[in-house]
């Protein structure tokens, strides 16, 4: 894989003259930009040696890329590897993620062959139920084969949930309308300004879109790395996104469109959308009118409903939510347009008491 160069021109001026003006005392490397995870393979290392209780004397070792075949050594490695998610215990080597922390050498034609012939051969024989050794002849795999560790942080994937909250707070950063949420909680997504918008934000939020330099496709060949598509690598998809950058004078077009004609296809198909339509659901925001208590003053007669707000059930549980409304006959139209019913109340103390 080739790193793209960053062209970045303007913002990249800006940038570093922002950078410039950051007062001394800060460590500028913890200051991550959106929600991207980026570890280096040393981090994680020193990461899982406190989690195992590795003594730390063993650091040098390791530090110098000896892996001995031990027990402990062996196990560490595991934990790196679900660390950095390129290990997986159920379907091992998840080689997508584990090809970004390794740089081949550039004349080195045959390095994937080689890494994948000694993995054919180590784990044809390998007991399969021990996975600390699975994963530690795996990576001498690589180790050995396929490159250099390269010493830097590496971009690594989120899991489902991280996705679902950067969709969430893009909704709310974009305050998107509900009845768009309300379609995309449905699975339906008009396009609009606003759907392209989100799209842009979501991918900016996850880290695989740079407002200067575009898609970075090789970030989205490793956070697919369930279904590794070598197609987001190919020259082909490069030019087709290049020519779309800046010829709509809107970035959230050239994203939609982007989207829409090249990458939604590649890896897990379209599971923007997907991820899109949990957060909906889940945002799909209910605000129920509660009675007020009983006062034990005589000095009542409150005019103003108290009115509490929580997360909608899931989409699955759609149906039975209105169904519930129907059923104690409580359906609120909040002024913001957004419906809510006695459903929501369910786990909401204290007032669930007054409906379940
Ligand atoms: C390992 O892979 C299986 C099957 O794809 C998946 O269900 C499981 O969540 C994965 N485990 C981890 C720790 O990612
Ligand atoms: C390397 O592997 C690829 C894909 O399996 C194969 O097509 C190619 O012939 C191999 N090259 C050599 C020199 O073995």
């Amino acid at each position: 894989m080739q790193r793209r160069n960053a062209s970045g021109g303007g913002v990249a001026v800006l940038l570093t003259a922002i950078m410039a003006l950051l007062p001394t005392g800060c460590d500028a490397s913890l200051d991550v930009p959106h929600l991207t995870l980026s570890k280096s393979f040393s981090r994680a290392l020193q990461d899982c040696m406190e989690y195992l209780q590795v003594p730390g004397y063993r650091y040098a070792e390791y530090a110098a890329n000896s892996f001995s075949d031990d027990p402990e050594t062996k196990c560490l490695l595991r934990c790196v590897g679900l660390n950095l998610r390129w290990w997986n215990d159920t379907t091992g080597m998840q080689t997508a993620v584990i090809e970004g922390f390794f740089h081949p050498d550039p004349l080195d034609e045959l390095y994937e062959n080689r890494t994948a012939e000694c993995l054919r051969k180590e784990l044809s024989h390998a007991d399969t139920t021990d996975c600390c050794c699975l994963a530690y002849d795996s990576f001498r795999c690589y180790l050995q084969h396929y490159g250099n560790l390269v010493p830097c942080a590496r971009f690594y994937p989120e899991d489902e949930t991280r996705f679902v909250r950067a969709a969430q707070d893009c909704i709310e950063f974009l305050q998107i309308p509900h009845k768009l949420l309300k379609s995309y909680s449905a699975g339906s997504f008009p396009d609009a300004p606003e759907t392209r918008c989100l799209l842009r934000c979501f991918f900016l939020r996850t880290g695989v879109f740079h407002v200067d330099t575009g898609f970075d496709v090789e970030r989205l060949y490793t956070r697919d790395y369930e279904q590794p598509d070598e197609r987001y690598l190919a020259q082909e998809t490069e030019a087709r996104l290049h020519k779309l950058r800046g010829s709509t004078g809107d970035q959230c077009t050239e994203v939609y469109l982007a989207y829409r004609d090249v990458l939604g296809e590649l890896g897990r198909a379209y599971y923007e959308y997907d991820v899109l339509q949990a957060a909906a659901a889940k945002m799909t925001v209910c605000e129920v009118a509660v009675e007020p208590p009983a006062m034990t003053t005589t000095t009542t007669t409150t005019t103003t409903t108290p009115t509490t707000t929580t997360a909608c059930p899931s989409t699955t549980e759609f149906n039975y939510k209105e169904l519930n409304c129907q059923n104690c006959g409580r359906l609120f139209i909040s002024n913001n347009g957004r419906v809510s019913c006695c459903r929501c109340m369910k786990s909401s103390t204290p007032f669930g008491k007054f409906f379940f």
